[in-house]
């Protein structure tokens, strides 16, 4: 039935193989050099420390941080529940204030620490975006007071992939002497971030969305011009400068490193490849089929982001359809298990039929051609066959 042996990967957004050189890498640190990089008095522990700083220095190079401003933690989840609920609860003890700036179309890490605070008496703002995912930099402006204490805004979509304005934001957050915190899990490896030119205090990072190991993952947190404050969520012997507590991941640590290292220096290659796929079956599909819709901002979006509503088709039974040859996500993983429609989709518009019908194409650097002009196929085909089903 088909001449593609192993079933196509298309969701790069909910996670990636560990590329081989990362693996290498890792290896070592799960036998020989096994140690907890905490043990000062022996070679072991010594070994383990210069690992991990290793993998430190990779990060923050990447993000042109210091080394120091890089906490590790267990994945981005993680550094988004520190850096929203870290920073409040931080705040509000020094009374500095309880209101925070986020958006609709966060990750669940953030808005639902958000609805959370919420509760606890926090006061949030959640700002619209447009029809592409986009958020007008002077709402962020405009929602600002004088007990703001974050403003929270996404690098780049998970679901439609659009780019937010991160230095503009990071001005007005530097203006107003608000902190600003991005998760840029899904930017890594195919934006460049610098967190100096951009205003950054707080950035939310994940190696396993680029070709890391899954259960590791860091938050940056500034250091100078200002000081970020923090207030830690895991007690215990204060790793992390007291920010973190628990003995650190060093083979995943190593991976991370390793990966970042690798998205960097291959970033406009990869980026190149990606844009390339993406474009290719974009083409298909406008070409050869009618009532479809690109969600997200058509020029400033991940490269290997590509979003469609196939209006008409249920996007659960499209994917059920494509099975087991073709491994595409009707949404986010992190939402999947949960029935309603993707709260991206439906912050983008009120059409129903465009948020039941999304399909989220998450492109990866080992893709090749062929995969994805079987994609096409499979994909026209079944919708082609899906739609006839609806109207008979
Ligand atoms: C934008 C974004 N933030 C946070 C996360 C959570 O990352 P992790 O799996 O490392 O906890 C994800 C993963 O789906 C993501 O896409």
């Amino acid at each position: 039935m088909t001449d593609v042996e192993t079933p196509i990967y298309l969701d790069h957004h909910a996670t990636t193989p560990v590329d081989g050189q990362v693996v290498e890498e890792m290896v070592p640190y799960f036998t020989e050099e096994f140690g907890n990089p905490a043990s000062k008095d022996h070679i072991y522990g010594n070994n383990a420390k210069m690992a991990v700083e290793k993998g430190r220095e990779r990060i923050s190079e990447a993000i042109n941080a210091r080394k120091e401003e890089i906490i590790f933690t267990s994945g981005a989840t993680e550094s988004d529940n520190l850096a929203v609920r870290g920073v409040a609860e931080h705040a509000v003890v020094n009374g500095q204030g309880n209101h925070i700036i986020t958006t609709v179309i966060e990750h669940e890490a953030v808005l639902e620490v958000c609805d959370a605070l919420e509760e606890e008496g926090f006061e949030i703002t959640y700002l619209e975006v447009d029809e592409y995912g986009r958020i007008d930099p002077s709402d962020v402006e405009a929602a600002i007071r004088e007990d703001t204490v974050l403003i929270s805004v996404m690098a780049a979509n998970n679901e439609i992939g659009t780019i937010a304005p991160l230095q503009q934001i990071g001005q007005i957050a530097k203006e107003n002497e608000v902190y600003f915190h991005t998760d840029a899990v899904q930017a890594l490896g195919y934006v460049p971030i610098d967190v100096e030119e951009m205003g950054i205090d707080l950035m939310s990072l994940s190696s396993h969305k680029i070709y890391g190991p899954k259960g590791i993952g860091a938050l940056y947190v500034r250091r100078r011009n200002p000081k970020v404050k923090v207030q830690t969520l895991i007690e215990g012997g204060g790793h992390e400068r007291g920010m973190r507590s628990g003995t650190l991941n060093v083979p995943g640590i190593v991976g991370f490193g390793k990966a970042v290292q690798l998205a960097e220096r291959n970033r406009d290659e990869r980026v190149e490849h990606v844009e390339t796929l993406r474009t290719r079956l974009w083409k298909r599909f406008d070409d050869e089929l009618d009532e479809i819709a690109l969600n997200g901002e058509p020029g400033n979006r991940l490269p290997n982001n590509l979003n469609v509503s196939f209006l008409g088709v249920e996007n659960k039974g499209l994917v059920q359809n494509l099975q087991p040859q073709i491994a595409v996500s009707a949404g986010s993983a992190c939402t999947t298990g949960k029935v309603e429609a993707s709260h991206v989709l439906q912050a983008l518009s009120d059409n129903e039929s465009r948020w039941h019908s999304a399909m989220r194409f998450g492109l990866g650097k080992d893709n090749t051609k062929e995969e994805i002009d079987f994609v096409a196929d499979q994909v026209i085909t079944a919708v082609t066959r899906l739609r006839k089903i609806t109207l008979s």
